[in-house]
């Protein structure tokens, strides 16, 4: 392959943007052709006689311009037009803002080995069975590496006691429905995650915010509500919750679990981001599994597009769970299901998860570095932090002087659960931007909004 060279010669302005423009030109008339790798940094600099600088800005330029994106490790490549802007920016946003506001986990080596694995699946012959319908719980090689990936957790169960869900939101869906109809009290972390409250909802299900403090739901609080209402089921995020990023230790695992089988209450238990982390506590499925709906999806650990969770309960809950998979999508997609389980079954999921972790462990240190002198929670390894802001910012004020800099974070009032009050505190997603130098430029502004209480006023008497 001939490599690239971009012509600037007449291009008029600052030589940076001249080679950015060249980008621009050269995919639009198909000389650049979607995945292509642009030349090394160096490389063009010499080829061009202008600085390595001058090229990264170009780089960079064209990667804001949504033409190309940058791998952690591997290069620049031309992204596929339509696939631009990844996740649909909201309509307030502008694309040169910085989106910190959304669960992504922190890039990883996930595109060194989606494109072998595509080859081999494309080369064997059985894969034809991956475009048939399938048993809605998923095909039994495919419960088998669920059932594999649950036991990295320390949920041991056999294929048969797993349900293959399309990702993690769906398993919420799934596993609600299951237990609850329209009308019935449901009990949640007083902060949760906001898919929760869209499936409530949904399902006409009223939300009770449980208090919290710094290490989850207080047992106390869970024991009054049981003695007051008859809620059918608590909701939990124990290990890297949503928002606040606190892990929940043993002990109140042990705690909480104690309440809802004297109450023969079941807990929903959502350890989506668990392996996120090194060594995460064992989950309450381990202490109470007859009670216990444990959901899980590679959405963290690996890459949320494909879409793949893992359900298990008990037996007759598991059935019910099915059904509804198949009454409402009649099974998670199977040719994701086996690019999933191929990669669980040769260890690639764990190699995704190590260079994931690693990335969010160096954006964690980052992060700490640059805010840690205020009050954050965050584990090393979680792709989000929880800022409590000094005084006298609120979140939402916060959140909109970020944004009128260009950073755009999650206020506390999102997370708050039914009616409960939220704090002044802010969740800043630090897996989002794909390039560790936006981050880094992102934070020190989120600093520096801090030091400068410079609050609007308010334009109302
Ligand atoms: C706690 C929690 N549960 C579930 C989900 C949904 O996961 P998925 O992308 O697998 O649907 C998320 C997504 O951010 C989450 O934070």
């Amino acid at each position: 392959m001939t490599l690239w060279i971009p012509d600037i010669v007449e291009r008029p302005g600052p030589k940076y943007r001249a080679i950015a423009a060249a980008i621009a030109d050269d995919i639009a008339e198909g000389r650049l052709a979607p995945g292509a790798k642009l030349p090394p940094q160096r490389d063009l600099s010499w080829r061009l006689g202008v600085t390595v600088g001058t090229i990264s800005r170009a780089y960079t330029e064209a990667e804001r311009q949504g033409l190309v994106r940058g791998e952690v490790g591997r290069g620049t490549y031309v992204l596929r037009p339509g696939l631009r802007e990844g996740f649909p920016m909201r309509a307030d946003q502008s694309a040169d803002d910085i989106d910190l506001s959304l669960s992504f986990p922190a890039p990883g080596d996930e595109g060194d080995y989606i494109g072998d694995t595509l080859r081999r699946m494309a080369d064997d012959p059985g894969s034809v069975d991956f475009l048939d319908y399938q048993s809605p719980a998923g095909n039994l090689r495919h419960r088998a590496a669920g059932a594999a990936w649950l036991s990295t957790t320390g949920v041991h169960v056999d294929a048969d006691g797993v349900v293959i869900t399309s990702g993690g939101q769906n398993g919420i869906l799934v596993a609600f429905s299951a237990l609850a109809q329209a009308g019935d009290h449901i009990l949640t972390e007083e902060l949760t995650f906001p898919g929760v409250k869209s499936v409530a909802n949904m399902l006409g299900l009223r939300i009770q915010g449980l208090p919290i403090d710094e290490h989850g739901v207080i047992p106390e609080a869970l024991e009054n509500a049981c003695r007051t209402q008859n809620y059918r089921f608590l909701y939990l995020i124990p290990t890297i919750h949503n928002p606040t990023a606190r892990v929940m230790p043993p002990e109140r695992r042990a705690a909480l679990a104690d309440v809802a089988q004297r109450h023969n209450l079941m807990i929903v238990e959502d350890d989506i981001a668990a392996r996120c982390i090194v060594n995460p506590p064992a989950p309450i499925a381990t202490l109470m599994p007859e009670n216990t709906v444990y959901l899980t999806s590679l959405s963290k650990a690996v890459a949320p597009g494909l879409r793949i969770g893992y359900l298990s309960a008990p037996p007759d809950l598991l059935k019910r769970q099915a059904s509804i998979v198949g009454a409402s999508a009649w099974m998670a997609t199977p040719i994701s299901a086996e690019l999933a389980t191929r990669w669980i079954e040769d260890g690639t999921a764990e190699k995704i998860l190590d260079s994931r972790r690693a990335e969010a462990i160096a954006r964690f240190k980052l992060a700490t570095a640059k805010l840690g002198h205020n009050s954050i929670s965050a584990t090393p390894g979680c792709h989000h932090i929880w800022l409590t802001l000094p005084e006298p910012w609120r979140a939402t004020d916060y959140t909109e002087e970020a944004k009128r800099r260009g950073i755009v974070i999650a206020p506390a009032e999102i997370f708050a659960a039914g009616r409960s009050n939220a704090p002044h505190a802010v969740r800043i997603c630090i897996g989002m931007p794909r390039q560790r130098k936006k981050l880094d430029y992102a934070l020190d502004v989120l600093a520096e909004i801090l030091l400068s209480h410079n609050m609007r006023d308010i334009a109302m008497v």
